[in-house]
C-alpha cells in the first residue's frame, strides 16, 4: 500500500510498504477514505530529531470503512463507517476507567515514561505506523474506532479523530462559563474550534490571536474578535487594555512549539537557553486573571528554563494541559455534526487533495501558504 513515511527534516514521501495486518484478537483493519494533516504533525516535520526514524508512517487523524476485525472486536465490523481516535486506549484500565485515555495503562511507554499510545507520533508514543496510509492497523480496536452514520461527507465526522475533542478539551479545562472572558492563543484548526466551542459554551466575550490575515477572517467569520500580535507592540498590554486591567477568565494556548516569536527569542533558542519557542505560552500565562485558568492544548515537550512559577503563584492561576481524551467528549460532539453544523465544522477544511501529493501540502499547510488551513488527504 501507499503510505506517508518520514525520512528527515523537512522530507515526507508516499512510499510502497507492506500492508497491514491483523496480528492480535483486539485488531482491526480500516481502509483509509480521509485523514488529515495537524499541527502536531508539523513538529515532526519542521526537525531532526531521534525520536523519530526514517520509514515511520506518520498521521493521526484518519477515518475509513472497516475491512478486518480481530476475533474480540464486538462493536464494529467489515463495512462499518468509522473515525479513529489519534490515541489508542484499552477502554477498560483505571486511567480509561477515570475517562483518561490519553494515559492507558496498557498502552503506556513505560520505559521512555510517557503516556499511552499514539497514531504516527514517534518512538516515544509506541512507534505505531500512523494513518496517511491506504490502510490502518488500529490496535484496542475493541474500544477506539466511532462508528459514525453513511451519508453526511467524510469531512463531517473526520475531526473527531483529534481537532474537535482536542478543542472542546481544552475549553473544558479552561473553564469557559456563560458570561465568561476567552483569550485563544492561534487561530489554526485547534484554535478556531476552541473558539467556536467556547461561544458555544455560552463565553460572552472570545478573542482569537494569530496573525495570519485568512485565519483571524476565518474566526472573525464566526462571531470571534481578533487581534494580529504582529500588529501591536505587546500583546499582553493590548489584551490587558481590552479587559480594563482585570485580563481574561480563560485562556487557551492552542499554539505550542512551533509559536513564530521575537528576534530575541530565536537568539535565546540558537544558543540553547531556550529549548522552544515558547512566546505564545509566555504570552498566554500573562493575560490570565487573577484566579482564571490556563488551559494548554498546544503540545510542549522537553523542560523549560525560565519558567515563570512565581507570577503563576502570586496571581493563584490554575493551569490544565495534556493530550485530548478523545472518547472522553464523543458523546457531547457527535450530536452537533448535523446539516445545521453549530459548530461550523463544514469551514474547516481548506484543501483536500490525492495523498499521493502529501509532501507538497505538508509544505504549503507548514508555510501557511494558499490560505491553507486544514489539508485533508484522501488515498
Ligand atoms: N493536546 C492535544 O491533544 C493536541 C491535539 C492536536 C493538536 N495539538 C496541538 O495544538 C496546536 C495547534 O494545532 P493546529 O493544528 O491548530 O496547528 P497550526 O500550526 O495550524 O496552528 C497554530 C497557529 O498558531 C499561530 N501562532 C504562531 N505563533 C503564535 C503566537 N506567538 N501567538 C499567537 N498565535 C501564534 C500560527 O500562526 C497558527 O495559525 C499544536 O501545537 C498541536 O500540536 C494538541
Ligand atoms: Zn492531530
Ligand atoms: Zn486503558
Amino acid at each position: 500500500m501507499k503510505a506517508v513515511v518520514w525520512h528527515g527534516k523537512h522530507d515526507v514521501r508516499v512510499d510502497e510498504v507492506p500492508d497491514p495486518r491483523i496480528e492480535e484478537p483486539t485488531d482491526a483493519v480500516v481502509r483509509i477514505t480521509s485523514t488529515a494533516i495537524c499541527g502536531s504533525d508539523l513538529h515532526l516535520y519542521s526537525k531532526l530529531w531521534p525520536a523519530m526514524r526514517e520509514g515511520d508512517i506518520v498521521g493521526h487523524e484518519p477515518m475509513g470503512i472497516v475491512e478486518e476485525v480481530g476475533r474480540d472486536v464486538t462493536h464494529i465490523r467489515p463495512g462499518d463507517r468509522v473515525v479513529v481516535p489519534f490515541n489508542i486506549a484499552c477502554g477498560s484500565c483505571f486511567q480509561c476507567k477515570a475517562d483518561m485515555h490519553s494515559q492507558c495503562e496498557t498502552t503506556q511507554n513505560k520505559s521512555v515514561r510517557k503516556g499511552a499510545s499514539l497514531f504516527g507520533y514517534t518512538h516515544l508514543y509506541g512507534a505505531v505506523p500512523g494513518g496517511q496510509a491506504e490502510f490502518l492497523r488500529v490496535p484496542q480496536a475493541h474500544f477506539g474506532p466511532i462508528k459514525v452514520p453513511e451519508g453526511p461527507p467524510d469531512t463531517r465526522f473526520l475531526y473527531l479523530s483529534d481537532v474537535l475533542p482536542t478543542s472542546w478539551q481544552a475549553v473544558a479545562y479552561a473553564d469557559v462559563h456563560p458570561g465568561g472572558s476567552v483569550t485563544v492563543f492561534g487561530l489554526g484548526p485547534i484554535g478556531q474550534m476552541c473558539a467556536r466551542i467556547a461561544r458555544h459554551f455560552g463565553a460572552e466575550r472570545v478573542v482569537g490571536i494569530d496573525q495570519v490575515p485568512e485565519r483571524l477572517a476565518m474566526a472573525q467569520r464566526h462571531g470571534v474578535e481578533t487581534v494580529d500580535f504582529s500588529t501591536v507592540d505587546d500583546i499582553t498590554d493590548a489584551l490587558w487594555a481590552m479587559t480594563d486591567g482585570r485580563g481574561f477568565d480563560s485562556v487557551v494556548d492552542a499554539v505550542g512549539m512551533e509559536a513564530a516569536g521575537s528576534l530575541a527569542d530565536s537568539v535565546l533558542q540558537a544558543v540553547k537557553l531556550q529549548p522552544d519557542k515558547l512566546v505564545a505560552l509566555h504570552n498566554a500565562m500573562g493575560v490570565v486573571r487573577r484566579g482564571g485558568t490556563l488551559s494548554i492544548s498546544g503540545v510542549y515537550g522537553g523542560v523549560f528554563p525560565a519558567f515563570p512559577l512565581g507570577d503563576i503563584f502570586d496571581k493563584q492561576i490554575t493551569i490544565r494541559m495534556g493530550q485530548a481524551n478523545v472518547r472522553r467528549w464523543v458523546d457531547d460532539i457527535l450530536p452537533l455534526l448535523t446539516d445545521e453544523d453549530p459548530l461550523g465544522v463544514g469551514d474547516l477544511t481548506t484543501h483536500e487533495v490525492p495523498l499521493a501529493e502529501a509532501p507538497e501540502y505538508y509544505k504549503l499547510f507548514q508555510e501557511k501558504r494558499d490560505g491553507c488551513i486544514k489539508v485533508v488527504l484522501k488515498p
